[in-house]
């Protein structure tokens, strides 16, 4: 293999992070990955221990997996961790509990699948999903469009999740806009076909989001901490994209920002891919551009595969990676599966040990390591 040895410095990755409600002691973040290892949504001590060990090796932000808001039909699964009553809420608190005791920051990823729920999966197997036009991601009727009662107690359930995270003492929260879930299934015109206010244009489009943050907001009050993730990817269709041009994508985040967002986290596969023609601007660069938000890019850092190809892959350099961060395109960098893999990933960079990191091997799916 060429050029796997990172040659640059990688200080710029342990530079604090600084910004209006957050400050951590280095760039980096731990990308939300689905486990499936919390026994009736309840995640147990195992998983306050991954993450705890997350923290003791030096990962600045701990993002969650994504975890399903209080509403029959927010996951697809009986492993999957839930925000809401109280045996899942403890676990969580526990989770924050021994991840805090180490000095790490750790923010829950609040949750709806929508219309990517198949008819009879648990944990409410009886449960019809539910989405903005009853539409799946491949275009196909599958229920009824979500009335407006369905879609105000919606909302409810995000910002009685914010609540609940900052009650249990976490550092803020992620909301899971990305790859096609609910709040995405409202942005991507394949899946919202409304002609009320939650559809239409761009801005349209945006306005279920807009309630959701506006009412975490108003849950949390001014100092929390508000990430929202979103991508132009779905999990079924990797080119698809909500916004063709800046100025698309400007119309669909200044509303979030004026509802309440302070971070976007920007998914993309692969973090060294421009995003619109005539700029090497990645999709975290464009936003931080058009929005002024500080902004966390994500995608194969330090891999030479994408995630969505369920295979395993190699390490790379970090050169690449370390140019973007330096040149201020980002301010943070989210790792998935070399952090699932190895809890020291972060630790070994810092400390010179690049060539220890290990490659992606799609049997660590199968244990909390
Ligand atoms: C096993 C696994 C589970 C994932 N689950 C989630 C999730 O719950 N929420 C989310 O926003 N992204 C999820 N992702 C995407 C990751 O957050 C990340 O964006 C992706 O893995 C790319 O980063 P990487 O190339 O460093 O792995 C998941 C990825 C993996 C590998």
């Amino acid at each position: 293999m060429s050029n796997t040895r990172t040659n640059t410095s990688t200080k710029p990755l342990f530079q604090p992070f600084t910004s209006e409600k957050l400050t951590l002691p280095n760039r980096t973040v731990m990308a939300p990955m689905t486990r499936g290892f919390s026994p009736d949504g309840v995640p147990g001590e195992d998983v306050a221990a991954y993450y705890r060990r997350r923290a003791e090796n030096g990962v600045g932000l701990i993002v969650t997996e994504g975890t399903g808001v209080n509403h029959p039909t927010s996951v697809s699964g009986a492993s999957i961790p839930v925000f809401y009553g109280e045996k899942s809420l403890n676990g969580w608190a526990q989770v924050v509990k021994e991840v805090h005791k180490v000095g790490g920051k750790i923010v829950p990823q609040l949750w709806h699948v929508g219309m990517t729920r198949k008819e009879g999966d648990l944990p409410n197997e009886e449960a019809l999903p539910v989405g903005p036009s009853g539409l799946s991601l491949s275009g196909e009727k599958v229920t009824e469009p979500m009335t407006d009662d369905e879609i105000a107690n919606m909302v409810e359930a995000y910002a009685q999740a914010a609540a609940d995270a900052k009650r249990i003492g976490f550092d803020g929260i992620e909301l899971h806009g990305a790859h096609g879930y609910l709040i995405d299934q409202f942005f991507w015109e394949n899946t919202n076909q409304r002609t009320d206010r939650y559809g239409g244009d761009i801005i349209g489009r945006a306005h279920f989001a807009v309630e959701v943050i506006e009412a975490c907001r108003r849950e949390v009050g001014p100092d929390f901490p508000i990430i929202f993730r979103f991508s132009q990817w779905k999990m079924n269709n990797f080119n698809a994209k909500i916004a063709e041009t800046p100025e698309e994508l400007e119309n669909l985040l200044q509303p979030l920002v004026e509802a309440g967002v302070d971070i976007f986290h920007c998914s993309t596969r692969r973090f060294w891919e421009p995003e619109f023609e005539g700029s090497d601007l990645n999709l975290a660069g464009w936003t931080k551009k058009v929005t002024g938000k500080p902004v966390i890019s994500v995608g194969s850092v330090g891999l030479d595969g994408e995630f969505t190809s369920f295979a395993g892959a190699n390490t790379t350099s970090l050169d690449g990676l370390i140019e973007k961060l330096d040149n201020e395109e980002f301010d943070l960098v989210a790792i998935g599966r070399s952090l699932l893999m190895d809890p020291k990933w972060v630790s070994k960079v810092r400390d010179g040990q690049a060539d220890d990191l290990l490659p992606f091997n799609k049997e660590a799916l199968k244990k909390l390591y």
